[in-house]
């Protein structure tokens, strides 16, 4: 079974931009504690694209070989309706993640419109928070 984990614009850059908000650990960090936290019975595929489309197709890829969606989709959580149509053409769990707890940050970062569609919701935890969702959907697809 197979894990996505698609992150969106700007966190090609994580460990470098904005470290006091994001901290210094990079993507490939990331990587790794997903794959820590997926265990032996499933398989991370780790994306991330700037461009929103290129996120729709691989939501779309996902409907065919993948058994859960761990999707931080970074700023265009607040403004994207195409991701979120795109995730509703999704059968399995999704889980949404930010790094930063955004709720004590500014307003338009308070609305989300992934939350329409995420069976569950992680800001605040750090990278944490990517192991946490990771797990979330190994005991929903497990068997
Ligand atoms: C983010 C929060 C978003 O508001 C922001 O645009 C990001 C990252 C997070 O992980 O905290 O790029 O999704």
């Amino acid at each position: 079974k197979k894990i996505h984990v698609l992150n969106g614009p700007n966190l090609n850059l994580l460990g470098r931009r904005q470290p006091e908000i994001y901290g210094r650990e990079t993507l490939e960090d990331v990587e790794l504690l997903c794959r820590d936290a997926a265990g032996e019975s499933h398989d991370i595929l780790m994306r991330q694209s700037n461009w929103e489309g290129q996120i729709v197709d691989w939501i779309h890829e996902a409907r065919e070989t993948a058994c859960g969606i761990v999707i931080n989709p970074a700023a265009l959580t607040h403004t994207s309706v195409t991701i979120l149509d795109a995730l509703n053409a999704f059968d399995g769990p999704v889980i949404e993640v930010h790094i930063s707890q955004v709720h004590k940050r500014e307003a338009f970062r308070h609305h989300s419109y992934v939350s329409l569609r995420a069976d569950g919701v992680i800001a605040g935890l750090g990278l944490e928070g990517y192991a946490a969702a990771i797990r979330r959907v190994v005991s929903l697809t497990r068997d």
